[in-house]
């Protein structure tokens, strides 16, 4: 197969970046999107040229490294997967394919289709942790939870924190990553002492950090890799009023 890639090139955070567009070919429809990028980058490479740099680490659809806009998708067109998951054969031989960086507010751009991500972790290290005595791992296995619950606690913790769900937002939003976090915890009773409080904080980081407000459209569940649901959103309301109320 055949491509024209058209990518966001930016040489750092400062620079004005621009659209690119390679020619790549000799591509094996089973060939995964990353590893195209990485064939693309030797040809670069060998041609004394700046590769292209994005994000990878597991290429497995596990540590939500990976974070490309393709053809305008989070994660680009096929569903539920990561784009470490994505393959060639789901584009059309010939096609033109543009990749950007997630872009938002609260993503800035290194590199290229690196973006800095590290407000996520500001935002977690707000939620704290569980400070109730949780005991060892044989005191966890006595206390009784329904199997609904455990379930969407789970549910909620498949998030990988990616942040697709702020890169489609078109308020850029990160209530999606939020809700995750404060539901799978909230939804276990070693996690629930602290849960309002958590989604306080958790909130009010967020907002500090310039991500923008939930008006419910939807994109973020539709584009997540991981099919979070925003049902964990009216949970998250749920437990920001609690603390309110309480406050
Ligand atoms: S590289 Fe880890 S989820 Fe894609």
């Amino acid at each position: 197969m055949k491509f024209k890639i058209k990518i966001w090139r930016q040489k750092n955070a400062k620079a004005k970046g621009e659209f690119v567009i390679y020619d790549i070919d000799n591509i094996s429809s089973d060939t995964s999107f990353l590893e195209m990028l990485d064939i693309l980058n030797d040809k670069l490479i060998s041609e004394g040229k700046e590769p292209v740099a994005f994000d990878h680490d597991c290429r497995e659809g596990i540590c939500g490294m990976c974070s490309l806009f393709i053809n305008g998708e989070a994660h680009g067109p096929d569903t539920q997967i990561t784009t470490c998951q994505l393959h060639m054969r789901k584009f059309k031989d010939g096609a033109t394919i543009t990749v950007e960086p997630w872009r938002s507010a609260g993503f800035p751009v290194i590199k290229d289709l690196v973006v800095n991500r590290g407000a996520f972790d500001k935002i977690l290290q707000a939620g704290g942790f569980v400070s109730v005595n949780t005991g060892g791992a044989q005191d966890a296995n006595i206390i009784a939870i329904s199997k609904k619950d455990s379930d969407e606690s789970m549910d909620a913790a498949a998030c990988v924190g990616c942040g697709a769900c702020v890169a489609t937002c078109k308020n850029g939003s990160a209530m999606l990553f939020v809700a995750a976090r404060v539901s799978s915890l909230a939804k276990l009773p070693q996690g629930k002492v602290e849960g309002s409080q958590r989604a306080k904080a958790m909130v009010a980081k967020m907002d500090e950090l310039g991500f923008g407000a939930c008006t419910n459209t939807g994109a973020c569940q539709a584009e997540c890799p991981k099919s979070i649901s925003i049902s964990h959103i009216a949970r998250l309301n749920r437990e920001f009023l609690t603390a309110k109320l309480r406050d």
